[in-house]
């Protein structure tokens, strides 16, 4: 009898245990999804939820990209007052792990003098410029003033990029007849103990030099019959980078915009390797040879986080000059591409610059959707519980006898945007025709190809990034970027897998939803 009722007092115990542990759990995620929302602002189906986008009004541009006191800025071209380009002058965002990014107040507005067009910043450390008295340093910023004629204006900031004041000598730099010269980026050359101030002028870039960032003496061009010429030069941008991590082979890598005759149409970057001697830069190869930056439409004005450590960090404008104002977004219009980090590595006897996503994006992963490992693909493939518009697919493809494979997302009934690989002609794309509303621009429907050859042991790997309204694809560990708008319906969540004209072995594919980074806390 005793035996007996000791067991029951056990199993009685064990039960209230496993209600507390149970009813403590429920609480804490009821809580948790309480406190956690994303504002109502930021949640439209078409609102990018892990890249930036101002609440409201136009942003081209990211400008004046500088890492400072463990806070990366992100000034960008911005209409504080309408959703479309006019009245611009830079808008301003902060971030702390280059996922969460905090909207501030508009950091230099346009004024008599003219709008404020695009530019970068740095840190004066010593004061070279003497703007910030004794002892003390500050952030100076560069940008075009777009008046009747384009000319070179500053600005400096004491407090860390919060408020800014215009430089009263402005402009810095005249306009010497040269209709468009514009987009001043500076960085320091650390050899030469030298400024260095890069404009995009026309179909060129013009370096100059300065000991104090306020005197500019012109050193030398670049460009005329260089790359890609078929349409105006923009937004340049210059930093060195060690080939294959080798510091002691290191290389100089000049990045200039094109509007347009871009790969995909419209506009979009090339770049340049080579050497820059602190006076001019002279590149590897011929002449006429093309590198782009970014196979997809929308990746342009790239820029890099001024004074940071280690490899440059960049991101740019998720949008095209052709089609931009006519985006069916709104209140907003345009977003960033998610940050990539950038490196130099020989592929097939050849130096490319390599892009891969940058910032916390891991932590931020909520969820896995899917785990799939050698798995063969035939035909396709449709997951049928899948249901997300924000996420990240890692997946690793072995290559068989398929002719073409890859992802269907942001699938439904009529709309998808297919991601592949096409095996036969060695080419990673993206095929946004039917990728939703396509109908505000006709050249926004398109097929876009990156030529990608498969790694040394016949593999093909492609990293990618869904939002509500884009796709970015890394593919073999960033070789080929390739970005894309997409503005599908609200409910084309789904996704499936598929090969055609033969198979394919999946050796690995996984997909993580991504958390808003638009969420707060209802606390706060
Ligand atoms: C590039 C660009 C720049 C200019 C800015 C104006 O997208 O055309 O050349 O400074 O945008 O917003």
């Amino acid at each position: 009898m005793r035996k007996w009722l000791l067991t029951l007092g056990a199993i009685v115990v064990i039960g209230i245990l496993i209600l507390v542990t149970f009813y403590d759990k429920n609480e804490t995620s009821e809580q948790k999804e309480k406190e956690l929302e994303i504002p109502k602002e930021y949640n439209q189906s078409l609102r990018p939820q892990f890249h930036y986008t101002p609440e409201e009004n136009w942003m081209n541009d990211p400008n004046g990209m500088v890492y400072f006191e463990g806070k990366y800025h992100l000034f960008y071209q911005h209409n504080p007052s309408g959703n479309e380009f006019g009245n611009m002058g830079w808008g301003h965002a902060v971030s702390e792990d280059l996922y969460h990014w905090e909207e501030k107040p508009m950091a230099l507005e346009a004024d008599d003098q003219g709008m404020i067009f695009s530019g970068g910043a740095v840190y004066d450390e010593h004061n070279t410029s003497g703007l910030f008295g004794e002892g003390k340093s500050g952030l100076v910023a560069f940008y075009t003033i777009a008046g009747e004629e384009q000319t070179q204006g500053l600005a400096y900031s004491e407090d860390g990029g919060e408020t800014w004041k215009k430089y009263r000598g402005n402009p810095i730099l005249p306009n010497p007849g040269i209709k468009d010269f514009r987009d001043p980026k500076v960085i320091w050359h650390e050899e030469s103990e030298k400024w260095i101030m890069l404009l995009a002028a026309g179909n060129k870039v013009i370096f100059y030099g300065s000991d104090n960032l306020i005197d500019w003496e012109q050193l030398s061009e670049f460009g005329v019959d260089q790359g890609a010429q078929g349409g105006v030069w923009e937004t340049p941008e210059l930093f060195q980078l060690p080939l294959d991590g080798d510091p002691s082979n290191q290389k100089w890598v000049l990045q200039v915009d094109m509007n347009p005759g871009s790969i995909a149409g419209g506009s979009g970057g090339q770049y340049f390797i080579g050497d820059f001697d602190g006076k001019a830069f002279t590149r590897e190869g011929a002449k006429d040879d093309i590198n782009w930056v970014d196979y997809g439409t929308d990746f342009y004005a790239a820029q890099a986080f001024s004074n940071h450590e280690g490899n440059p960090i960049w991101l740019a404008w998720m949008s095209n000059w052709m089609y931009a104002s006519d985006l069916p977004t709104d209140p907003w219009k345009g977003a960033m591409s998610l940050p990539r980090e950038v490196s130099l590595k020989e592929v097939n006897g050849e130096t490319r610059l390599i892009q891969e996503p940058a910032g916390e994006i891991e932590s931020n992963r909520s969820q896995k959707l899917v785990d799939l490992s050698d798995k063969e693909v035939e035909g396709r493939i449709p997951l049928d519980d899948f249901k997300a518009d924000m996420y990240e697919v890692v997946a690793e493809f072995k290559l068989a006898t398929s002719g073409e494979f890859g992802f269907r997302v942001r699938k439904g009934d009529e709309e998808e945007t297919i991601v592949g690989y096409d095996s036969k002609n060695n080419l990673a794309f993206i095929d946004r025709q039917n990728s939703g509303d396509t109908s505000f621009h006709e050249q926004f429907p398109g097929v876009y190809r990156a030529p990608l050859e498969p790694t040394e042991d016949g593999k093909v790997k492609l990293h990618l990034f869904v939002d509500r309204s884009s796709v970015e694809l890394f593919a073999n560990d960033g070789k080929r970027v390739m970005t894309n708008r997409i503005f599908p319906s609200e409910d084309s969540d789904g996704f499936e897998i598929y090969a055609m004209n033969g198979k394919v072995t999946l050796e690995s594919l996984e997909v993580y939803e991504l958390d808003s980074s638009w969420k707060t806390s209802e606390k706060e």
